[in-house]
């Protein structure tokens, strides 16, 4: 398929060309910052851009991952997220449906997917998350990525555009800042996040490639893209009180594992991101988890995902 691939110098972006391209596709990809698989210079907040973009390339399907996210919040003001977030995202789907695409896939976020509790930290219990929760952005890049994703669900209603939102865990390479009190070294922390919030930007562009394979057989759906959790909703409250109990019952062998590496869990999690819908209906699983990992570190080896950095 001829795609454009939005946000093609991101990291996702970095990730996602190359897959695409081995599996045969031919990449457009469109970032106003210069990239190895960034073919247009430019904005799709420039909806002609956008409309010679997919009408030059005959584009049969767009991948759209561009956005400014979190870190941009630091730099760039709420106009400029809903210039690129919001109109980027309307362009992106009224030129697909004027111009025949058949699929769409919007990479959204679970950051969109924080409850007041987790906020205050007041919870008893660790908060569940499924697609079924309703969202209450914290931010401009919640919102605006919230936004986007009704101007998809609308274009869909509209117009029978197949779109797959893939509300996506952390990938990123940096360390959070204020998520835990964290003490733990950054493979510690990824290693740790893999439980219940976090995936690998490998196994993030293989959901991009599964979603676009099933979009036009689904129609419309919103997944949760993340590791697969190995807890249980029952472990809500232990999970809050003491988790690295919880981590033991499930992984006997990773307490000696851990204390080699002088690494510790958190204490306490308070949310876990489920990844249920995107196994059963998307038929799609990640390829790495916490047992993976521990696999892996057992063998002494360090795996690249846990110490790449931006
Ligand atoms: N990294 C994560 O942990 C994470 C988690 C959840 C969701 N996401 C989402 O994944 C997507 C990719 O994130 P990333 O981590 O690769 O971020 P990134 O910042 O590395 O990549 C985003 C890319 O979008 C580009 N972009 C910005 N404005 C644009 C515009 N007007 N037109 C076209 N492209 C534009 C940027 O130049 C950048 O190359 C984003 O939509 C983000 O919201 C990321």
């Amino acid at each position: 398929m001829r795609i454009l691939l939005t946000g093609s110098s991101g990291w996702l972006g970095q990730w996602l060309a190359p897959r695409l391209v081995a599996l045969g596709h031919d990449v457009i990809g469109i970032d106003p910052v210069p990239g190895a698989a960034t073919t247009i210079l430019g904005s799709i907040a420039d909806r002609s851009l956008v409309r010679q973009a997919i009408g030059d390339h005959r584009i049969e399907a767009i991948i759209h991952g561009g956005a400014l996210h979190k870190p941009n919040i630091e730099t760039h003001d709420r106009q400029a997220f809903l210039d690129v977030n919001v109109t980027g995202t309307f362009n992106l789907l009224e030129e697909s449906v004027a111009q025949g695409v058949s699929r769409f896939v919007f990479t959204s976020t679970t950051s969109l997917m924080v409850s007041r509790d987790v906020r205050a930290a007041t919870a008893d219990e660790a908060v569940w998350m499924t697609e079924d929760f309703v969202p209450m952005p914290r931010n401009i890049y919640g919102v605006t990525k919230l936004a986007a994703e009704h101007l998809c669900r609308l274009t869909h209603e509209l117009h029978g555009l197949p779109v797959i939102i893939l509300r996506t865990a952390r990938f990123f390479p940096e360390i959070d800042d204020m998520a835990h009190e964290i003490r733990q070294s950054g493979p510690n922390t990824k290693a740790n996040e893999l439980l219940f919030r976090r995936l690998t930007a490998a196994d993030a562009a293989e959901a991009h490639v599964a979603a676009l394979a099933k979009a036009p057989e689904i129609g419309f759906d919103v997944f949760i893209a993340v590791a697969k959790t190995p807890f249980a909703r029952s472990d809500a409250r232990e999970l809050m009180h003491n988790a690295p109990a919880v981590v033991a019952r499930y992984f006997p062998d990773y307490p000696s594992i851990y204390g080699k590496l002088g690494w510790t869990m958190f204490d306490r999690i308070d949310r876990v991101y489920d990844s249920a819908r995107l196994e059963q209906r998307l038929g799609f699983r990640c390829a790495t988890d916490f047992r993976t990992t521990l696999d892996t570190l057992a063998r002494g080896e360090m795996p690249a995902y846990l110490t790449t950095s931006a």
